[in-house]
């Protein structure tokens, strides 16, 4: 395989995992959170105040329209699934890997990330949070072909299994 596409819910460790799974196969990571900022200019959050979340989703869809052929290891941001064009184009590639963690797990990674400022995590209650992630749920599944449980697991452990699928 020379492509393996992360997706999955804010925190599930779509960067990590991506980073080390690309230093696994010897190949490039390409973050979209990283890459939409080099393209915008500013951090996501102030994109997010500035233009909002339509606009955000537009740049996301195009980057994803860049990378769709590279090779290497694609983390992609959380919201990716959300519009139907990205969905199309993910089902057509081999190696889309669902990060699946409980929601709890998720919650505790988003509301305690500093380093990390998500525009649709950041101040949000649990249940806030909960109402975003659930009917992305569906939507994360549909995408991928391969869907792989973390809660627990170390990022070595999750690599560990991507690579055994893929
Ligand atoms: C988003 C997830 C973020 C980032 C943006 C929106 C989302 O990426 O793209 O804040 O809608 O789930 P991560 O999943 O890498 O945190």
């Amino acid at each position: 395989m020379n492509q393996i596409v992360l997706i999955g819910f804010m925190g599930a460790g779509k960067t990590t995992v991506g980073n080390l799974l690309a230093e696994k196969m010897g190949c490039p990571q390409y973050d979209f959170d990283q890459l939409i900022v080099d393209k915008i200019g500013m951090s996501i959050a102030e994109y997010f105040d500035q233009y909002g979340d339509a606009a955000f989703r537009d740049i996301e869809t195009a980057v994803l329209a860049e990378v769709d052929t590279l090779k290497g290891v694609l983390s992609t941001g959380g919201g990716i699934v959300l519009k139907d064009k990205n969905r199309t184009l993910l089902k057509k590639m081999p190696y889309v890997v669902y990060l699946k963690a409980d929601l709890s797990e998720l919650i505790q990674r988003v509301t305690h990330d500093e380093e990390n400022v998500r525009p649709l995590a950041d101040s949000k209650t649990p249940a806030e949070i909960e109402a975003i992630y659930r009917p992305r749920v569906p939507l994360y599944e549909e995408s991928a072909r391969i869907i792989i449980e973390t809660t627990g697991k170390t990022p070595e452990e999750i690599v560990t299994e991507i690579l055994k699928q893929v």
